[in-house]
């Protein structure tokens, strides 16, 4: 008992707790740009798909069986990625549920067919923190489509996996946790399905779910050991907060670095780019803190008239996944096809750059690693 005292009150009195308290304050900055957008009338509206996405159709051999368009999410055994899941599943995709656990993954499949007896779903157990499983995802996927004579490409790519730790945790590569499920591990997922999604004959489009969070982010630094991590593991505190706003700036960062490379190579001229910023949801992503504290924020945020359930958090994921296919290198924030900007920092295009440069180098690494294995 006298210990968990203890430990609390060295949580609440230490820097990163109070600087997460400071989010709030970046998370009523986003509102209030959707509510100065609404003022100056210059709301995005997005012309949504419509209720059903059209098929994939025409132009794909006869001989595959015509079929709904894929989408993949990461993440999809809880919170938002559910929530996405089960609208998705709705608007008539084939649903690739991505999850760490195959007894979640099981529930939330049996979850969604129970609510809807038409959905498509198929899932994958993958550990986005390891890059072998998401190179044993990879190759699985591609057999899968090919068994089920279905066209080998995706059409959707939602990053959604994501999680705040409180602690370092290492990988087996010695990467940080959070940073290798947030950013290392999306990053490598995506550059590996880049075939797949190239490959649709409709246009395709990766969706990245950020955080209003990246806003306080400082300018850090994009070499191989602040990417991976590796240098948190060498400081005696984690510190959790400064990780969790660094992993979404680095995938912010990275949505438009991707956003202007596709856009520079005339051929994948239809894999478009776009964030998504929930806002903030009552899930299970502060599982990891104690508990009061969690109550506390919730009562917070729920003060404040900022408390979403997921589906209202997932709102602009999907507005997200369905604009048009024309949007690229956008910040979907605050549902109803509105977008607002992202920080300044994140659009910085020489740290994009350095952070792909990086990105990649850790990814050939990796990859060596795995191959010699
Ligand atoms: N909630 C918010 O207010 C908020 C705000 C801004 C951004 N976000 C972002 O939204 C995303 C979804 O979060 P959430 O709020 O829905 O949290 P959540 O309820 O904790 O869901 C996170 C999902 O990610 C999965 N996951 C975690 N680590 C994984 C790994 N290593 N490999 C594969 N899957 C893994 C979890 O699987 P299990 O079910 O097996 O645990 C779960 O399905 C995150 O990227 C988060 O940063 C959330
Ligand atoms: C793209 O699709 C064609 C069939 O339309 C297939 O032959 C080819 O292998 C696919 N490419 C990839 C990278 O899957
Ligand atoms: C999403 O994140 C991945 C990995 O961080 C990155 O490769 C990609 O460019 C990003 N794309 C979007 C749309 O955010």
């Amino acid at each position: 008992m006298m210990k968990e005292v203890k430990e609390a009150f060295l949580f609440v009195f230490s820097y990163h707790f109070w600087r997460m308290g400071l989010w709030s304050i970046a998370l009523v900055y986003s509102y209030l740009q959707l509510h100065k957008a609404r003022i100056f009338g210059s709301i995005y509206k997005a012309r949504l798909f419509g209720s059903k996405y059209t098929p994939i159709s025409g132009s794909i051999d006869p001989k595959i069986r015509s079929s709904r368009p894929i989408c993949v999410i990461t993440g999809a055994t809880s919170g938002l990625g559910k929530a996405t899941a089960f609208v998705l599943a709705e608007k008539g995709f084939h649903v690739i549920l991505v999850g760490r656990s195959s007894q979640l993954l099981s529930e939330t499949l049996e979850e969604i067919k129970s609510k809807n007896k038409d959905a498509q779903l198929k899932s994958f157990q993958v550990d986005m923190s390891s890059f072998e499983s998401i190179f044993k995802f990879k190759s699985s996927l591609e057999q899968w489509l090919s068994d089920a004579e279905l066209h080998p490409s995706i059409q959707i790519l939602v990053n959604n996996a994501g999680i705040m730790a409180i602690s370092s945790r290492p990988t087996t590569e010695g990467y940080d946790r959070m940073i290798a499920t947030n950013y290392v591990g999306p990053f490598c997922l995506t550059k590996l399905l880049l075939p797949l999604l190239k490959n649709s004959s409709v246009p395709s489009r990766v969706v990245n779910v950020t955080s209003f969070t990246h806003r306080y982010a400082s300018i850090g630094k994009f070499d191989k050991d602040s990417v991976s991590g590796v240098h948190t593991s060498t400081l005696n505190k984690y510190p959790y907060a400064r990780a969790y706003e660094y992993s979404k700036l680095c995938l912010l960062l990275f949505s438009y670095e991707l956003h202007r490379q596709l856009r520079l190579t005339d051929d994948s001229h239809h894999v478009s780019v776009i964030a998504a910023d929930p806002g903030f949801a009552k899930t299970k992503i502060m599982r990891e803190y104690p508990t009061y504290i969690t109550a506390m924020a919730f009562l917070g945020f729920k003060t404040l008239g900022l408390l979403q359930t997921p589906e209202e958090g997932a709102e602009s994921i999907v507005d997200a996944a369905l604009a048009p296919p024309e949007i690229s290198g956008a910040y979907y924030f605050g549902g109803k096809g509105r977008t607002i900007e992202s920080s300044k920092v994140s659009r910085d295009l020489k740290l994009g750059q350095q952070l792909w440069e990086t990105s990649c180098d850790l990814l050939n690494e990796l990859q060596h690693l795995h191959h010699n294995n």
